[in-house]
């Protein structure tokens, strides 16, 4: 039985930007340590009333209008999320209501920064089993809520908002072109739990809790295990690198995403990178780098394009879609 096809892709950004030299005027740090370091310029920071839930949404809408599918025709909604707005009901629940689905199924899945490749690999299989017909995978996060902003090794590396893309199958059009979901590739490891965590309850974006990152050791695994699920799914296509159009990385470091683009030996330009305006947004960065390069007309139908993510776990995989 074929895949889904990636309908439409949509985000949404808080209005209220800060900058790195805002950020250095609280904590020690620098504009130039931060750019030198991580890439990021500046970050997206939510207010009150933008909750997971109210970006994702939102997010949503437009990722439904681009697709041009009709919000009644939803029949599954799955929200990546680690800054749910309540423990239950879950994310996607208070999506789909204010969204006004009333049909179908909802529901969070757990898995850090990877969180949307986990979303897409399984939306997919439930397409591919007939399980809905058109599906939301939302990455929506509040991190500025978990941050703990004394704490200038990890509070200048997070944003906040919300990306989302629509899966939809087609019996008439779902084999020829070869366009859609091709494969996903999930992993974990839970043995390196204690390096990238939330310290406290779980469940509420709208209290403060901490993260807590040991920046080194988490870059250091990154490369290596993105590379190897890199690998696993183009040699599960029979494909190499010279055949991806773009990469659309995890936005966690330029660093990173510079030596993974080098691996495949890709050009700059087929690499897309929000992380500089948008900072690491966690589950969200992916569908927000696809929104844009989509929106700006980089990503044309029938490109390969290859997305990967590692985070909090450790989770990690990599994901080959047809455009
Ligand atoms: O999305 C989930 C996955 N997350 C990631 O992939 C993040 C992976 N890790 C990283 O991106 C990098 O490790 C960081 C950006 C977090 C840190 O970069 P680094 O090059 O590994 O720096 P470091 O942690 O080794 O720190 C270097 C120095 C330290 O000072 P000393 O001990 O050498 O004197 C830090 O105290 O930089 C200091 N430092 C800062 N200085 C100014 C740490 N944070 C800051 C800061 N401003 N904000």
């Amino acid at each position: 039985m074929t895949g889904s096809f990636l309908a439409g892709v949509g985000g949404y950004l808080p209005t209220r930007i800060v900058s790195n030299d805002e950020l250095a005027m609280t904590i020690d740090t620098s504009d130039t340590w931060i750019r030198e370091r991580t890439g990021i310029i500046q970050r997206h920071i939510a207010d009150d009333r933008e909750t997971a839930a109210f970006m994702g949404a939102a997010a949503a809408r437009a990722a439904l209008d681009r697709a041009q599918i009709g919000i009644a025709n939803v029949d599954a909604i799955i929200v990546a999320t680690s800054t749910p707005d309540q423990g239950f009901p879950s994310t996607a629940t208070a999506i789909q209501a204010q969204l006004g689905v009333t049909k179908g199924f909802a529901f969070d899945i757990s898995a850090a920064c990877s969180g949307f490749v986990y979303g897409l690999s399984v939306a997919d299989a439930m397409l591919r089993t007939r399980q809905c017909r058109a599906a939301l995978v939302v990455g929506t996060e509040v991190f500025s809520r978990l941050m703990n902003w004394q704490d200038r090794s990890t509070c200048v590396l997070f944003g906040d908002g919300a990306g989302a893309a629509v899966l939809t199958w087609d019996d008439e059009t779902d084999d020829a072109s070869g366009r859609g979901i091709i494969s996903t590739h999930l992993h974990a490891d839970g043995r390196f739990g204690d390096i990238l965590y939330i310290d406290g309850a779980t469940g509420q974006s709208t209290k403060p809790q901490k993260l807590v990152m040991n920046g080194r050791e988490v870059f250091r695994h990154a490369v290596g295990k993105l590379s190897d699920a890199v690998e696993e799914a183009l040699h599960a296509n029979g494909l190499t690198s010279a055949d991806i159009d773009w990469l659309v990385p995890h936005q966690a470091n330029l660093r990173i995403i510079d030596a993974m683009g080098k691996r495949l030996n890709l050009r700059q330009d087929q690499v897309v990178v929000t992380v500089d305006r948008h900072a690491n947004t966690s589950a969200a960065s992916i569908p927000l780098a696809l929104a844009e390069a989509y929106a700006d007309g980089r990503i044309k139908p029938g490109h390969l394009v290859l997305i990967e993510a590692l985070g909090g776990g450790l989770t990690w995989g990599a994901a080959l879609i047809r455009a």
